[in-house]
């Protein structure tokens, strides 16, 4: 199977998943966000949960924060179409709530699947949630902290026998109303730069 044709049957079984947040995006009429870019993409940026504007169009960050990552990866002059970006959860939470540990449960398989099919060299994570999960599934757990002391650093590990390095940043939504973390974000995507 090519990688699009398996990429394609990660969106065929998430739509067909049950549990809450399928459910709202049915009554919703929602879309799940699978995920976009690059099947190639030496970068994969893995961000929490589809906002409203994502669940609206099916696709990941293009409200306010998606135009904020889109103005980091302008500045290092990394084109979007490049890189992949998906989230771990991929159905809206009601109210842009944090995902429960279920859900990220429930969905997290998903993420780690996209990951073996495009073989990033770098995983960058947006806010903890991502952090957290992608370091404690690629045996990072031992390295993990804050995420105020581990933004911008560079962590090696092996995915089925590959190296990768997982490089955990802010979220650009918690950036959008703070204009020291919006340096930090500028500041640490110099450091991806590096890495491809
Ligand atoms: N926030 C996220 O974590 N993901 C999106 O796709 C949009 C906003």
């Amino acid at each position: 199977m090519s990688k699009t044709e398996e990429l394609k049957k990660i969106k065929d079984e998430v739509i067909k998943i049950s549990g809450d947040l399928a459910d709202l995006r049915k009554k919703e009429k929602y879309f799940p966000v699978i995920g976009e870019g690059s099947h190639d993409a030496s970068i994969i940026f893995i961000g929490e949960a589809p906002g409203e504007n994502e669940a609206k169009t099916g696709r990941p960050f293009v409200g306010r924060a998606g135009k904020f990552l889109d103005e980091l990866l302008a500045s290092v002059g990394i084109p979007r179409e490049e890189v992949y970006i998906t989230n771990i959860v991929k159905d809206r939470p009601p109210k842009n709530r944090d995902p429960f540990p279920e859900e990220i449960a429930l969905y997290a398989p998903f993420m780690d699947r996209q990951i073996e099919i495009i073989k990033p060299k770098v995983i960058a994570t947006l806010g903890r949630f991502s952090m957290q999960y992608v370091m404690n599934r690629y045996s990072l757990d031992w390295e993990l902290g804050p995420i105020s002391n581990l933004h911008g650093k560079v962590f090696d590990t092996e995915i089925e026998g590959q190296k990768v390095k997982v490089v955990p940043l802010f979220h650009p939504a918690a950036a959008i109303y703070n204009q020291h973390l919006k340096s930090t974000l500028i500041e640490d995507f110099k450091v991806l730069k590096t890495l491809i």
